[in-house]
């Protein structure tokens, strides 16, 4: 019997974890199997208790349970704790391991696939909900000359500059508060792209960056790499790559190898595209 693991959503037909996650298991010879599973947006504890009696082993979460997968684990990664969410859980000697492994994609697609080193660079974090929250804590462990979060309500990114303040250099900023300055990455964790909204910012401070990344993605350009490259952007990637790495990450934590992501970025690229 191969190994079980599963991701849970609500929505979950359009995931791509899946698809994902069988590319590794192939590539890297391993027994298990992937499914997508629909959880109820009331009983998500309930759909986890059926995946570990189904013999499961592990789990990936997306929207909208992030936050409730990270209530429902009896241990924590530092990161997962520090990110109030889980989008990984791993069965460990009985005890299900929560994990976040979010920000260590979005890292590893700047840094490996960008080649952005972002050791002393100055980072545009736009958004402060938890998508922003998710990749604090790795992007400033990769030692930012700043970490700037802005936000439309300020009082959120306020909140959070000060709950990873002793993490390193961080702060809070409104948009408006934005112009006249200058980032080398600007990323984007608002889900404005979602409703086709334009994020009021400065065209400078989109020309200025060295890239300018959204973490979601579609078919084409989504509205904000749209604004981007109309702002005169250098370079301007989507989150793609960072869903890939995330999976990879999850699927080394259950694995303990660790799958090569390029192949399978290409593949879904392609599909992508239609
Ligand atoms: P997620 O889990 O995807 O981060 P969320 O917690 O609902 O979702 O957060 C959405 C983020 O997108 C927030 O930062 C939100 O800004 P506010 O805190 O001011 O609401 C941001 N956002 C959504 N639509 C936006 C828009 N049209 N313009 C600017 N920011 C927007």
């Amino acid at each position: 019997m191969s190994d079980l693991y599963c991701v849970f959503g609500h929505p979950i037909a359009h995931s791509k974890s899946p698809a994902i996650h069988a590319a590794f298991a192939e590539q890297t010879g391993q027994a298990m199997r992937y499914e997508a599973r629909l959880a109820p947006v009331d009983d998500f504890a309930g759909a986890l208790a059926r995946l570990w009696a189904d013999g499961g082993r592990g789990a990936n979460v997306t929207v909208p349970f992030k936050e409730e997968a990270f209530r429902l684990s009896d241990r924590l990664t530092p990161r997962a704790a520090r990110a109030a969410a889980v989008n990984t859980l791993c069965l460990q000697d009985g005890e299900v391991l929560g994990d976040n492994t979010d920000g260590a994609g979005l890292v590893r697609d700047l840094s490996d696939r960008l080649a952005v080193d972002l050791a002393g660079q100055r980072i545009l974090l736009l958004g402060a909900g938890g998508a922003a929250r998710g990749v604090i804590a790795p992007l400033l462990a990769v030692k930012p000359a700043i970490l700037t979060i802005a936000n439309r309500s300020a009082d959120k990114a306020q909140a959070l500059a000060t709950a990873f303040a002793d993490l390193g250099p961080v702060e809070a900023r409104r948009f408006a508060e934005l112009t006249g300055r200058s980032w080398d990455v600007v990323i984007n964790a608002t889900s404005a792209s979602l409703a086709g909204t334009r994020l009021s910012l400065p065209d400078a401070l989109l020309a200025d960056a060295r890239l300018v990344y959204d973490m979601m993605y579609g078919a084409g350009d989504t509205p904000f790499m749209a604004q981007a490259r109309a702002a005169g952007a250098a370079q301007v990637a989507d989150g793609l790559g960072m869903l890939v790495e995330q999976a990879a990450e999850a699927f080394a934590l259950w694995r303990d190898v660790r799958p090569t992501t390029a192949p399978v970025l290409a593949c879904l690229r392609r599909a992508l595209a239609g």
